[in-house]
């Protein structure tokens, strides 16, 4: 493995620097000069038509972006993820979340063997028992159809199903649910299944490593849960046997632990594997979208890994300049780095995107949330960024306030569908064109904002013009679809993996490991004993901790 080029040092940043502080940004000039500036910077990518335009930059920005690239060894880098070598250094791993997608006939080694016959095996086992659930066909111990599958799973185990499950919820079977159990507060494990059958409900248990205390502990309760209910009801005797044969139908798992999965009591031949060589956040693509499968059958699953397959080849082989998630992933160092811009906003302009922010999170801040590179030196510019966002319109009147005429530079993808889902008329008007007319009409506003003497041509009085002009060259990420089908949704995942990939590369940091996670998870081991009143463990505890403690206990009936 080669060593991490330090991008502060490649003759592109130093440009960069020099361009950035020479640069006065004014994207109303640049369009009025340039009338093909829009078609200059419109990318396709599969399905998605990015318009990139209205982007702090000018051609020669454009070109030492794309030098940074190319002297960091961007394209070398995606090789050798693509090639399997063992980019996540610190775990010693490949990195082949693109093996998921691959089609039957490629070959992608790991260590000198073809993983895609088993990701196909695995993935045909996944489709078999998703369609015994749909038709059916697999019941409950008391020989009801399945109606409600719950995922019991946290971070890359939760947020990739629960997300794509909420955006293709059109293509749902109806009289099928899915339902997502995360969180370790008890309340999240009630509100899931208060109000289920226990007769009709099958746990999915999803943990790359099942030794996730939060998966393991909710899928205890959910046990218990199941059990005391088929029991009570008397669906069940209660007895040994019949406990297991109820938990052999009611609990399947995901997992690279299958002897773990063993252990915990379910049937392996119920257990769907997956690779160490799969991230945790970019594995909804393997066994972890089981319950997706369930929801929107093999067919559609189909669809959407085919979707992340286009976009991973478009991310292979087209050139820097053309290539849609290097050039947005160069946009946002040129930001990150060179405006000291903090956070990025994720705007979608689809309700059924609802959870793709969050989904974001989990992608881009484990990824590049990271202080030193792939050997170990410190990482020697600021990395990561804070992604956020809501959906529109609901955003533009709570937050977009700041980003019109705030201090920060806050730069934005906006996200859009050109057909609805669910297309309504209010009296004449298709609701659908009002609600896109607000994205263009965001971005333009970011763009171009509003010019004292426009503000006063309004008639405003003096004292409050300030307030009311817009600075605009506030920059912003057009990406939209023609529909939100299954595919167009493994593309735009698949846009953002490789989006993160390449600001990773530029930072020369290994994306793929979060030992980030890893001292909270112990010390909430620790913490625990002090918790439940363990005089000594409290006393080892620091001042504030205690107190805190102390406050609990005390409030606790
Ligand atoms: O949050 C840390 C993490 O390790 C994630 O990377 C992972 O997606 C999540 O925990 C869940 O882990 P597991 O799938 O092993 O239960």
């Amino acid at each position: 493995m080669t060593s991490p080029v330090d991008p502060t040092g490649t003759p592109a940043w130093a440009k960069l620097t020099e361009l950035q502080q020479n640069l006065e940004p004014d994207l109303r000039s640049w369009f009025a000069e340039d009338p093909e500036r829009a078609k200059s910077y419109t990318f396709t990518a599969a399905d998605l038509f990015v318009d990139l335009s209205k982007n702090l930059i000018t051609e020669e920005i454009k070109q030492a972006l794309l030098d940074l690239a190319e002297q960091v060894g961007l394209t070398q880098r995606v090789e050798q993820m693509f090639g399997g070598q063992h980019i996540n250094v610190t775990e010693d791993r490949a990195v082949l979340h693109t093996a998921l997608r691959a089609p039957q006939d490629a070959t992608v080694e790991v260590d000198g063997e073809n993983v895609v016959p088993e990701v196909h095996e695995v993935l045909q086992r996944v489709y078999a028992f998703a369609e015994k659930v749909r038709s059916g066909e697999w019941t409950g111990v008391t020989g009801k159809p399945i109606a409600t599958v719950v995922n019991i799973g946290i971070g890359g185990s939760d947020l990739g199903p629960v997300m794509a499950y909420e955006a293709l919820l059109p293509y749902k079977q109806d009289g099928l649910e899915a339902r997502f159990i995360s969180n370790i507060d008890p309340t999240d494990n009630y509100l899931k299944t208060h109000d289920l059958d226990p007769e009709t409900t099958l746990f999915i248990v999803s943990s790359k490593t099942f030794g996730t205390l939060e998966t393991l502990t909710n899928a205890r309760l959910a046990r218990t849960w199941l059990l005391d209910g088929l029991t009570a009801s008397g669906a069940i005797s209660g007895d040994d046997d019949s406990r297991k044969e109820a938990v052999a139908k009611h609990f399947v798992a995901v997992s690279t632990a299958l002897d773990k999965v063993a252990d915990f009591g379910i049937d392996p031949a119920n257990a769907f594997g997956f690779w160490d060589w799969v991230g945790g956040r970019y594995s909804v693509d393997s066994a972890i979208g089981t319950s997706l499968v369930v929801a929107i059958g093999p067919e559609n699953f189909a669809d959407f890994l085919a979707g992340f397959h286009a976009i991973d080849e478009h991310f292979r082989r087209t050139p820097l300049e053309q290539n849609v998630p290097a050039l947005i992933g160069l946009l946002n160092v040129w930001y990150s780095n060179f405006f000291g811009a903090e956070t990025h906003a994720v705007l979608p302009y689809a309700q059924y995107l609802h959870r793709f922010p969050a989904y974001l999170q989990q992608l881009t801040m484990e990824s590049n949330g990271k202080g030193v590179r792939y050997d170990g030196t410190p990482v020697t510019t600021s990395t990561g960024e804070v992604f956020w966002g809501e959906p529109g319109t609901n955003g533009q009147h709570a937050f977009y306030q700041l980003i019109h005429q705030g201090t920060r530079l806050i730069p934005a993808d906006f996200i859009g569908i050109a057909n609805p889902s669910h297309p309504l008329q209010d009296g004449d008007t298709d609701v659908h064109e009002v609600f896109l007319a607000n994205f263009f009409a965001q971005t333009r506003a970011l763009a171009f904002g509003k010019t004292a003497d426009e503000v006063r041509a309004e008639g405003t009085a003096e004292a409050i013009v300030p307030a009311r002009v817009f600075t605009g060259n506030r920059p912003t990420n057009s990406i939209m679809a023609p529909a939100l089908t299954p595919s167009v949704l493994g593309q735009l995942i698949a846009l953002y993996e490789h989006i993160t990939f390449t600001e990773g590369a530029v930072w020369g940091i290994d994306s793929f490991d979060q030992w980030g996670v890893e001292l909270g998870k112990k010390l909430a081991l620790e913490v625990t004993p002090a918790v439940e009143g363990d005089a000594e463990a409290l006393a080892q505890q620091d001042s504030s901790t205690q107190s805190l403690i102390n406050y609990y206990r005390s409030q606790r009936q």
